[in-house]
């Protein structure tokens, strides 16, 4: 069994704790209760492998300083969440992305940039292939979810372990 520590970043509201409980309990909270910091631990079997996950919920509302540095310094591997009908948190997320850059000292780790709130198409500031390219662009892996539908939160989480494992 392997244990592997992940944190969750990204700006207030992105929907980082919503993916986190479709992902753990899945079901979704229509109500907003922002968060100041919370941990989780799941099992998971990843290519028949076991692992036990780790998770690290941040506050987006204070941003790098909820960075708890043991937690950044023991993280194989990051989340960071923008909401896709929100270009500002989309902006922002360079900042999260740059920090975990910096703080290991690499500008190579697995990191998955989450475009979130799929279902809300219609609400869309952030397209597709501008969160592809800006991932791509810092060397991580991208991919777009909805917490409320379920859609690719599963997929979110398996990615980023095969990402770390191959790093
Ligand atoms: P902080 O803890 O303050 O940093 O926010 P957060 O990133 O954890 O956001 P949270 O998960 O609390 O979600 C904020 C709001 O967005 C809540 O009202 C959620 O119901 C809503 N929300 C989250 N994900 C989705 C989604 O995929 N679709 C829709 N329509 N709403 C979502
Ligand atoms: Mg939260």
């Amino acid at each position: 069994m392997t244990e592997l520590k992940l944190a969750i970043l990204g700006t207030a509201g992105s929907g980082k704790s919503s993916i986190l409980v479709q992902f753990l309990q899945n079901f979704f909270i229509e109500e907003y209760d922002p968060t100041i910091e919370d941990t989780y631990k799941k099992h998971a079997m990843i290519d028949n492998q076991t692992y036990i996950l780790d998770i690290l919920d941040t506050a987006g509302a204070e941003e790098y300083s909820s960075l708890r540095d043991s937690y950044l310094r023991k993280s194989a591997g990051f989340f960071v969440v923008y909401s896709i009908t929100n270009r500002g948190s989309f902006l922002e997320s360079k900042r999260f992305v740059e920090e975990i850059h910096r703080y290991k000292n690499k500008t190579v780790f697995p990191i998955m940039v989450v475009g979130n709130k799929t279902d809300l198409e219609f609400d869309r500031q952030v397209s597709q292939n501008e969160g592809m390219d800006f991932a791509k662009s810092l060397h991580c892996s991208f991919i777009e979810t909805s917490a409320k539908t379920n859609t690719n939160i599963e997929k979110s989480f398996f990615d980023l372990v095969r990402e770390i494992k191959t790093y």
